[in-house]
């Protein structure tokens, strides 16, 4: 049981792909405030584009902030998403962010990354501001597009078959981490909140 909201105010790091893939993986209503192909293709996909409700088991994807409520239910939130790509303004659009939310459980989610060494950039940055955020990566990979456009999760379209397993290996490892915070009950409570 929880609400998970992936946030940022940057368009295009990957938001959308990783809530949709997460909320079927996990089971849960995907709830957007901004036009999603995700309507297209997920049964429990719902487009809310004024006031959006607040449910339990709802992965919320903010690509807009222009929703009357969408602060309320961050701060209703148990966990914040917040995905950043290796580029100056996403970083610091998410340090602006993360201050507003410093209160709230965060995990930052460093995405497209090209290799390890940019994932330790953006943690040392993230962490020179928010030592004790908990962060986590996923490499540049075809496996949240494919899994959307498809309409499979992310997990699905990895088990798929032998073919996928092998291409998608590395990346899958990666996710998840992520999805595996959620399935155990309670153990994203556990992602350290951080106490600037
Ligand atoms: N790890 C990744 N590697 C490569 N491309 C990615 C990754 N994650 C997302 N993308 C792609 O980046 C683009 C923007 O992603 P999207 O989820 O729409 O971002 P947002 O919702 O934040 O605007 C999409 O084409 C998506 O497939
Ligand atoms: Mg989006």
């Amino acid at each position: 049981m929880a609400i998970i909201s992936i946030a940022s105010t940057k368009g295009g790091v990957g938001k959308t792909s990783l809530a949709f893939s997460l909320a079927k993986d996990l089971g849960y209503r995907y709830a957007t405030n901004d036009m999603s192909v995700v309507l297209q293709k997920y049964k429990h996909a719902r487009y809310y584009p004024s006031k959006i409700p607040l449910y339990e088991n709802t992965v919320y994807d903010f690509g807009g902030f222009d929703a009357p409520n969408s602060d309320e239910i961050l701060l209703q939130s148990d966990i914040i998403l917040v995905p950043t790509t290796n580029d100056l303004n996403a970083i610091m659009k998410s340090l602006v962010f993360i201050k507003k939310y410093r209160e709230k459980t965060i995990l930052v989610f460093a995405n497209m990354i090209d290799n390890p060494n940019d994932a330790a950039t953006i943690k040392a940055k993230i962490h020179a501001h928010f030592p004790n955020l908990a962060f986590t990566y996923l490499r540049r990979t075809k496996l949240l597009k494919n899994a959307l456009e498809s309409g499979m999760s992310a997990r699905e379209l990895y088990q798929s078959s032998k073919h996928n397993q092998h291409l998608y290996r590395q990346s899958y490892e990666e996710y998840n981490k992520i999805l595996r915070l959620f399935e155990t009950d309670g153990h994203y409570f556990k992602v350290s909140k951080n106490n600037d």
